[in-house]
């Protein structure tokens, strides 16, 4: 039987921090044996916000890099940018004339970054979705591994893929969303009101991959907490259940492993033995990104872009022969 195939992708836009590792990539490495895997990087979406040209290229390369050091291995995975790949852009212009005014206006993620003024957000970053279910259901994917911030968007590709299903026959797969049972909601360290976000104002409030273990060590010291002192996963006391979290899924414990290992202790000691784990756990990622040059990095994109090709070709063809577009 063959495998089953996964599919996902990050924005080349700013720092990646600790919340993108947890919620999406370390799954990534973990699904890329047990799955056909396709990992895209969206520079695409990348436009829906102003970018600087020579940041957003920078970017787009060293996130290929990140991805690489966090483990997706080229030789089991496909790697490749979403502009090398026109059927994306083609079969979001299709999608778009399926979908509705109303079911994108629902979105929450686009009334955040719309920041409340509608009016002036950019028709692009409306649309996102929608470019995002083309990425998804170009690839037939069963299934697609996000954090929690990504669900809303999921629901809209698999209802857009069932109306285009329904309306002019079976088209696409109809993709089920993977969100991992811990990290898919990594908090800010400075208001665990909000998630860990590449566009904080405050850097505090993020660990990027590329701190150094000083900066981290000082931005768990800082990190806000709860009151009470007891360190346990009580989702009421949600800075101090965000930290044990990070512990978690870097140490690889179990819940209670975690709780024993601080029971009697305080906050400090805590923070201490946090930061020693981050650093560990980043330390391997932050010595391989150096090692991939560019072009080896080049190589992989390009061999990506051809495999990725080849399998969007095939279901854009479908999705026009069924619509009565001649091509
Ligand atoms: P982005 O950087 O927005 O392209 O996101 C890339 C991936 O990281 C997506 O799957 C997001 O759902 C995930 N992600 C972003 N922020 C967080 C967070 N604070 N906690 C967990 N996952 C996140
Ligand atoms: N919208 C996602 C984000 O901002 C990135 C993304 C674009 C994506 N296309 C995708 C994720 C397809 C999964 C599958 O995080």
């Amino acid at each position: 039987m063959s495998k089953k195939r996964i599919f996902s992708g990050a924005q080349p836009t700013g720092r990646l921090h600790l919340g993108n590792y947890l919620g999406a990539l370390k799954n990534w490495v973990e699904l890329q044996d047990e799955y056909d895997s396709i990992f895209c990087i969206v520079n695409l979406h990348a436009l829906t916000l102003p970018q600087d040209p020579k940041t957003l290229r920078k970017s787009t390369l060293d996130l290929a890099r990140v991805y690489l050091a966090a483990g997706i291995d080229p030789s089991k995975a496909v790697i490749f940018l979403q502009s090398d790949v026109p059927a994306h852009a083609e079969l979001t212009w299709v999608l778009l004339c399926t979908a509705r005014m109303g079911e994108l206006e629902r979105m929450t993620q686009f009334k955040d970054k719309a920041k409340g003024n509608t009016e002036r957000a950019g028709v692009g970053l409306f649309s996102y979705p929608v470019l995002m279910a083309s990425d998804i259901l170009l690839y037939q994917t069963n299934l697609v591994p996000v954090g929690h911030d990504q669900k809303q968007h999921l629901e809209l590709t698999r209802d857009l893929a069932e109306r285009f299903n329904r309306d002019f026959g079976e088209t696409f797969t109809i993709p089920e969303v993977f969100i991992p049972k811990a990290g898919a909601r990594i908090r800010s360290l400075q208001d665990p009101a909000k998630k860990m976000s590449k566009s904080d104002e405050n850097e505090a409030g993020a660990i990027f991959l590329d701190d150094g273990a000083d900066a981290i060590a000082k931005k768990i010291k800082r990190a806000v907490t709860d009151s009470g002192t007891e360190i346990s996963f009580d989702e009421s006391r949600p800075a101090i259940h965000n930290l044990l979290t990070i512990y978690q899924l870097v140490t690889g414990k179990s819940e209670q492993e975690c709780v024993d290992n601080f029971a009697g202790k305080g906050y400090g000691q805590f923070k201490a033995e946090l930061a020693d784990a981050v650093i560990e756990y980043l330390r391997p990622f932050q010595e391989q990104i150096a090692s991939f040059d560019d072009a080896s990095v080049a190589k992989i994109l390009q061999d990506g872009a051809e495999k990725a090709r080849s399998i969007a070709s095939e279901t854009l063809a479908d999705a026009y022969a069924k619509l009565g577009i001649v091509t």
